[in-house]
């Protein structure tokens, strides 16, 4: 059997199991099964690599030492990076690893061009040529968008460039032109191939992916991050076209489809437009009421008042966010939980589907401070019974359980669907400051006559609760 048949199979098993991994990874069960499956599929499709490679008569020695060197310096820095990151880095470690499909596949759409130059067009002759040549192009626009768009998105997870979208006059104009520009430029391309097209498309797409991000707000990063993940599959499969490479057009394939289904489902747990998002927030005006000022009077609490009150209560309900992650407060809130539950109250956690930085992040975090799975419920599950609910604790959340997603048109979140704590009895808000949230706005939940703030790191005030709850007697539920 020929190295090029051994890799083939390799290929084909390599493929079978990211489809697998796919699979797994959907549900919390199964996901660590699918991630092995991943990890086994990506060892047999380096291994085929390595295996094709070294079997090329053409390649030479210092072609192996390159591939060689690029695996174990590329492998150990993601060791590295996937060891030291902080779950709440995720989001920005996943947009800064798509950058680097982008711009590998902007690198590949070079390289492929200069080759075929350099070799007298090899074996590409006719309509081959013509397609090889909108096939270099296509990679290198898909891979520019992407290398840009995810730096723009890495820079405002990580808060170092501000999160509101940036809205230019004309916009939705700018991006067409673009568009328009990069069709033309490909026809042109094709039929007159030259430097300066793959040039100009270049830089177009370069500056389309950094404003396609940067127009897009806070709130919405949750589906850029997804939709960047597809625009990585789609550069890889880009490049596999390029490079004749099967198992890269459909593992390319498979992370784009993936992607675009899970913007999709984002968007529509968000009630926005997949269009709009995905176009750069088109059609979407400048926010107008992104006020982050002080909006009445706000009453401040303390862990002994917070310990009496929900010593007094029947039915509690945990709401957390961000801040819990970021405080570490899911062991003492675990804690709190099975006091309370000791002492005969209900208490329940509901769980946005954005909470924290990545889907899925206070399930995890909850799971890891072993509270039990059905007292864990989804917004859906919880939102109407909030107006029963004597005391909702909102650890460490804000956009996640502000009212203006339902009352201010204007609000930059407005539409989007949130957890209705304030119908509670009582709302107390855990968080240091009174600081607006992700996206930038003020939650008018902090002024309600019901909500009280309890300022301080989340998980010190929730130790100072479970302290103090011990010497609060259980008195009789409040109606
Ligand atoms: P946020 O709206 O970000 O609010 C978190 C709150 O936690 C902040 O108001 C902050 O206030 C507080 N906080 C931070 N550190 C704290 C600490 N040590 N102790 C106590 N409080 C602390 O969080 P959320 O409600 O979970 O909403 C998530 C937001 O992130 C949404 O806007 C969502 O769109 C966005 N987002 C989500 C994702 C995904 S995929 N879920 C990805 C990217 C972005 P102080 O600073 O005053 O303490």
């Amino acid at each position: 059997m020929s190295a090029a048949s051994i890799a083939t199979a390799a290929y084909l098993v390599a493929a079978l199991l990211f489809i697998l991994s796919l699979a797994g990874l959907s549900k919390h069960e199964t996901a660590r099964q699918g991630w092995t499956y991943g990890v086994v599929g990506m060892v047999v499709a380096l291994a085929a690599t390595i295996v094709l490679t070294v079997h090329d008569s053409s390649v030479r020695g210092t072609t192996l030492l390159v591939l060689g060197g690029a695996v174990v310096i590329g492998g150990a820095i993601g060791l590295w990076r996937a060891r030291i990151v902080q779950m709440t880095g995720m989001p920005e470690l996943i947009a800064l690893l798509h950058s680097f499909v982008g711009l590998a596949a902007v690198l590949v759409g070079w390289a492929s061009y200069i080759e075929v130059e350099r070799n007298g067009l090899g074996g590409f002759t006719g309509s081959l040529l013509h397609i090889h040549h909108a096939e270099v192009l296509i990679g290198i626009f898909i891979g520019a968008v992407t290398f840009t768009g995810s730096i723009v998105a890495n820079l405002k997870l990580s808060a170092r460039i501000k999160s509101a979208p940036l809205v230019l006059p004309g916009k939705n104009i700018l991006n067409l032109v673009a568009l328009l520009a990069f069709a033309a430029l490909t026809v042109l391309f094709v039929v007159h191939p030259g430097l300066w097209p793959i040039i100009a498309v270049t830089a177009i797409a370069l500056l389309f992916g950094w404003h396609l991000v940067a127009s897009i707000g806070g709130g919405d990063m949750p589906v850029v991050v997804s939709m960047l993940n597809s625009y990585s599959g789609w550069a890889a499969a880009a490049s596999g076209f390029l490079l004749n490479n099967d198992l890269l057009i459909v593992t390319g394939a498979l992370v784009g489809s993936s992607g675009a289904y899970l913007s999709y489902i984002m968007c529509a747990a968000m009630n926005r437009s997949f269009f709009s998002v995905i176009a750069g927030g088109f059609g979407i005006e400048a926010p107008k009421g992104t006020d982050d000022g002080e909006q009445g009077v706000h009453r401040e609490t303390s862990a002994e008042e917070t310990a009496e009150l929900l010593a007094g209560a029947a039915r509690v309900v945990i709401t957390p966010g961000y801040g819990m992650a970021v405080a570490q407060a899911q062991y003492p809130v675990a804690e709190l939980t099975r006091l309370l539950r000791e002492r005969g109250v209900d208490v329940r956690f509901g769980i946005h589907p954005v909470a924290g930085r990545l889907p899925g992040h206070m399930n995890v975090l909850l799971a890891e401070a072993k509270l039990p799975y059905d007292i864990v419920l989804e917004m859906d599950e919880i939102n109407d019974d909030f107006a029963d609910t004597d005391v909702v604790l909102v650890i460490g959340a804000n956009d996640t359980v502000n009212p203006a997603a339902y009352e201010d048109p204007d609000s930059p979140i407005a539409g989007m669907p949130v957890l209705r704590v304030w119908e509670a009895a009582n709302v107390v808000v855990f968080k240091r400051s009174m600081a607006s949230g992700y996206a930038g706005v003020q939650n008018p939940l902090f002024f309600r006559e019901n909500a009280a703030m309890l300022f301080g790191d989340a998980k010190t005030m929730v130790d100072e609760i479970v302290g103090a709850l011990a010497a609060v007697r259980p008195v009789p539920a409040f109606a």
